[in-house]
C-alpha cells in the first residue's frame, strides 16, 4: 500500500506544472484608476488578497477622484511606470487602467476625445516601460431605472474597447460583466454592496471581493496560460455569480 501511494506522488505533482509555461514567472500587479479601483470603495485591494495567488503580489495605485489627466498631472502616474522598472526583473508586471467614472464628469478636463488619447497613451507608455496593459471598461454604477441598470458608462465604456482594438492590447470588459450581473440580482441585491446605504458608485467590503471576482474570472477567462497559474480560483463564489445569483 505504501509503496503504491508513493508511486502516485510524482504523477500528481506533475500534472500542474505541465500547464505551466518553464519560465513563468509571478506577476506583479499595478492596478491604475480612479475611486472604484482604489482602497476604500473600489475592487482592488480585494483583487490583490483574494484572487493574486501566493507568490505573487501588487500594489493597489488607483486615486479617488482621479481621472486619465489628473492621474498623471498628480505625478501618480510616472510613480507607477517607476515601479515597473524596479519590478520587471523578477516579476511579469501588469497594468491594469480603468477610468471612466470622473473623466465623463462636465468639469473634469477631458472630453471623449482626450478620453481616448489618453488611454492609449497610456497604454503605449506601460509597453515601453516593459510590462503588459490590461485596459478595463469601467465598473457599472448600480442605479436602476425600470428594472435595468442605467448604463451610464457606455461611452466610456465604447472608447476602452476601441482603443484596445486599436492597439492589440489586453482588454477585460468589465463594464459589461458587472452591468450583467446587477440586471441579474436586482436593486435590492445590488445595493449590498454600496460602501454607504445611498452610494451606488463605490463598493463595500464584500462588494469589492464579488467585483474582484469577476475581475479575476474575466482576466483567467481570455488569458488562461497568463493567469491561470497565478490566481486563485473560488469555484462556488464563481458558479454563483455565473448563475445570476445574489453573492
Ligand atoms: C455619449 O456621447 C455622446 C456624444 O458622442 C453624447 O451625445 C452622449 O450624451 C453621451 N452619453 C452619455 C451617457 O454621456
Ligand atoms: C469562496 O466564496 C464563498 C461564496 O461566496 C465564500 O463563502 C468563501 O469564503 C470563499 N472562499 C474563500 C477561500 O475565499
Amino acid at each position: 500500500m505504501r509503496f503504491s501511494i508513493l508511486a502516485l506522488i510524482p504523477v500528481v505533482l506533475a500534472a500542474p506544472a505541465a500547464l505551466v509555461a518553464p519560465d513563468a514567472k509571478p506577476v506583479y500587479w499595478l492596478l491604475a484608476g480612479d475611486s472604484t479601483t482604489a482602497p476604500n470603495g473600489g475592487w482592488g485591494d480585494a483583487f490583490l488578497s483574494t484572487i493574486v495567488a501566493l507568490g505573487s503580489t501588487g500594489h493597489n495605485r488607483a486615486k479617488s477622484g482621479a481621472t486619465t489627466k489628473s492621474f498623471r498631472d498628480g505625478g501618480y502616474w510616472n510613480s507607477l511606470l517607476d515601479g515597473i522598472k524596479q519590478y520587471k526583473n523578477d516579476y511579469r508586471v501588469y497594468v491594469t487602467i480603468q477610468f471612466g467614472h470622473n473623466d465623463q464628469k462636465a468639469n473634469s478636463g477631458v472630453n471623449l476625445a482626450q478620453f481616448a488619447t489618453n488611454l492609449g497613451v497610456m497604454t503605449d507608455e506601460v509597453v515601453a516601460a516593459g510590462a503588459t496593459p490590461i485596459l478595463v471598461s469601467p465598473l457599472t454604477r448600480r442605479t436602476f431605472k425600470s428594472g435595468k441598470v442605467v448604463e451610464n458608462l457606455a461611452n466610456e465604456t465604447a472608447i476602452a474597447a476601441q482603443v484596445v482594438k486599436d492597439k492589440s492590447r489586453h482588454y477585460i470588459d468589465l463594464n459589461g460583466a458587472s452591468t450583467t450581473y446587477m440586471n441579474a440580482v436586482g436593486q435590492a441585491a445590488a445595493d449590498k454592496y454600496n460602501l454607504s446605504p445611498d452610494d451606488r458608485t463605490h463598493l463595500s467590503v464584500w462588494g469589492g471581493v464579488v467585483f474582484a471576482r469577476i475581475v479575476g474570472d474575466l482576466l483567467v477567462a481570455a488569458y488562461p496560460d497568463e493567469f491561470n497559474a497565478v490566481t486563485t480560483a473560488n469555484a462556488t463564489l464563481t458558479a454563483i455569480i455565473k448563475a445570476g445569483k445574489a453573492a
